[in-house]
């Protein structure tokens, strides 16, 4: 297993250059199953997640090849249906294959994902929209078993618990995008990724209007063809390096990054003492003074303050001067973090899922194990900012969502090296 070892204390400068949005991308790959003809799918980026869902695609009967960022799902048929647990226990994204082969196929079984170390992952959602569209759903033996002959567009409120989610939204708008009839989904998701599924869609040959709002109308239609699209730029990368930026008190230059997307995380930053300026081919980040400021943090959903960037947010604000509050509405318990940043002397006591933060005057180095994703792009920001070494261990959770994150680190100045434990 590989390690992160970084020498703290290095103040970035230079360009990173922004990925395509593995969350945008993972649900676009799998409504590539939607056509029998061929998509070209661009600005992928090279994630594990990535190649986890391209060996679903392949598991299901599809030829797909990479070349650099660019992704080809060939012409052809899917040979079976089935999503196996093996696949979908290392992503829970996998379900995002649910939508489209039972849009496409009438049937589809793929492996019920279940929580993960984030809390639980309910999976609601995704079936109340796909059966109010007329699937047939049922849980035999771990798997999610949907059938239907035709699906019929509906009018869907789609609004749970914790508001509106991305990927039930994606799959009722992809069961939608094929169905007889119109459907209007009410409470759909925002967020930037479900606009993007959108416009593929749309490039495939859908009708639908209203995407990146709370009411998206799909008229069905009977078939999508081949397309080809570019994935936007990803938001909560673009979001970590702005506060790489800002936490060591240099100055990026984010290449891509779409400030339009992050206006909630701008805000917050701006009260944290960045400066932040948006230019026509990406986003300028630096800080104000020496001292990093408190501020208060809720997540929410798109346009909300992301949850996927409350982890790093928290790392920033270990180092200000005074007390910030974190408090978490998406998921509960995304907390994990908190225990080992005070392992490298940060202050932070939790209140149910509300985090608050006494800013210290510095972190010290030390070995840390990385819990999920966005967790450990936490602790690699802590670890640059921290006096001394530090050692983030089980960093395969980062190599499912951040591109050659020590690459990308090292050119703008940072010490950090991949090491085999
Ligand atoms: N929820 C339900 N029922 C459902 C589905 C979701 O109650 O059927 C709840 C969830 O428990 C959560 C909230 O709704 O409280 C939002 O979850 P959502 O469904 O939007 O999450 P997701 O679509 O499974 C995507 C991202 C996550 C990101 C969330 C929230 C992908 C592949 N994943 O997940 O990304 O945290 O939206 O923005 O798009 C990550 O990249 O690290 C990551 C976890």
């Amino acid at each position: 297993m590989d390690k992160l070892v970084i020498e703290g204390g290095r103040v970035l400068s230079g360009k990173v250059r922004i990925s395509g949005a593995k969350n945008a991308c993972l649900p676009i790959l799998a409504a590539a199953l939607m056509t029998e003809e061929a998509c070209l799918i661009k600005n992928v980026p090279d994630l594990k997640d990535i190649s986890t869902m391209i060996d679903i695609l392949s598991e299901l009967g599809r030829d797909v090849s990479r070349k650099g960022d660019e992704v080809e799902i060939s012409s052809g048929s899917v040979k079976n249906v089935t999503a196996p647990y093996d696949m979908v226990s290392t992503m829970r994204a996998s379900i995002a294959v649910l939508g489209p082969l039972l849009a496409r196929y009438g049937e589809a079984k793929v492996s019920f994902p279940g929580g993960c170390v984030i809390g639980p992952r309910p999976i609601d959602l995704h079936l109340k929209g796909l059966r109010a569209l007329g699937a047939d759903i049922t849980i035999e033996e771990g798997y999610i078993v949907a059938r239907a002959g035709k699906l019929k567009g509906k009018r869907i409120y789609l609004g749970g618990h914790f508001g509106s989610s991305v990927l039930a939204t994606a799959n009722t708008l992809m069961g939608a995008a094929l169905a007889e009839g119109d459907t209007i989904i009410e409470d759909a998701a925002c967020e930037p990724e479900v606009v993007d599924l959108v416009n593929f869609l749309n490039a495939m040959g859908a009708d639908i209007t209203g995407g990146g709002t709370p009411t998206i109308r799909v008229s069905g239609v009977k078939i999508l063809k081949g397309a080809e699209y570019s994935v936007v730029p990803d938001r909560i990368e673009a979001g970590t390096y702005m506060i790489a930026a800002i936490a060591t008190g240099g100055r990026l230059f984010l290449e891509n990054a779409e400030a339009k997307h992050n206006l909630a995380l701008i805000d917050k930053l701006e009260e944290c003492g960045g400066v932040i300026t948006e230019t026509s081919g990406g986003m300028d980040v630096s800080r104000r003074g020496r001292a990093i400021h408190p501020t208060d943090v809720t997540t929410l959903t798109y346009p909300g303050f992301p949850t996927d960037l409350q982890a790093q947010t928290m790392s920033l604000v270990t180092i200000c001067d005074g007390i910030s509050v974190i408090t978490e509405k998406i998921y509960p318990e995304r907390f994990i973090h908190i225990s080992e940043l005070n392992r490298m002397g940060a202050e932070i006591f939790l209140e149910g899922s509300t985090a608050i933060v006494h800013g210290v005057k510095k972190l010290s180095g030390a070995p840390v194990m990385a819990s999920d994703l966005r967790a450990s792009a936490a602790l690699v920001l802590a670890g640059l900012i921290a006096e001394g070494c530090t050692e983030v261990s089980r960093i395969y959770h980062l190599d499912r969502g951040y591109e050659h994150i020590e690459d990308k680190l090292s050119a703008v100045g940072a010490s950090i090296k991949r090491v085999s434990e």
